[in-house]
């Protein structure tokens, strides 16, 4: 057997400076399309997703996000990227809003089959005690001989975190009183 520790993961995590500003706004307005707008992909656990549009979005808040997502996405592709990945061509966003009410989860699954996207990445709006880690599978945790591992991260408000599309992952449910709110979204590039 050979051994190939060069298989090695980066993710990029990241906090937003001025969160504690912006995520109220952000949930007053996600809440708002909760509250009006079906679920894009209805789950049994209580988990509400928004259309794929959160790229488009039109109240000041969400854009503001919007505009610092790309920003933050935008460094993470110069540091996570191989070199000269991008070939200069523009960088294509798709994003989401996730509502989750307590008890609610997400399945395992990855996004590498939304039409071959490279980097996905999350960012929590809100993110109370308990809410809900999400948990990332090493890519070799397919192949039987291997042990294979999984990486837990603790949302926070505030948090970015960006990873290769490919890794599967899933999201514990949430244990606390309070919903979680987290935008989502995947680079084609
Ligand atoms: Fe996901």
């Amino acid at each position: 057997m050979i051994e190939t520790p060069l298989f090695h993961i980066s993710l990029l995590s990241e906090e937003e400076a001025d969160h504690t500003t912006l995520n109220p706004k952000v949930a007053e307005e996600v809440l708002r399309r909760h509250n009006n707008e079906p679920s894009s992909a209805p789950s049994l656990s209580g988990e509400w997703r928004s259309q794929k549009d959160f790229f488009q979005s039109q109240t000041p808040a969400c854009m503001l996000l919007r505009d610092k997502i790309v920003e933050t996405s935008t460094a993470a592709i110069r540091e996570l990227a191989p070199p000269g990945e991008t070939r200069g061509q523009r960088v294509n966003f798709e994003g989401w809003i996730n509502v989750n009410p307590p008890g609610s989860f997400n399945a395992p699954h990855n996004h590498y089959s939304d039409s071959i996207s490279k980097l996905s990445g999350i960012y929590y709006v809100a993110a109370p005690e308990n809410c809900g880690a999400l948990e990332l599978l090493a890519p070799q945790s397919y192949w039987p001989r291997n042990p294979g591992g999984r990486y837990t991260l603790e949302p926070k408000a505030g948090k970015y975190i960006i990873f290769p599309s490919y890794i599967y992952h899933w999201v514990q449910p949430n244990a606390s009183a309070e919903m979680r709110i987290s935008v989502a979204w995947n680079m084609r590039f």
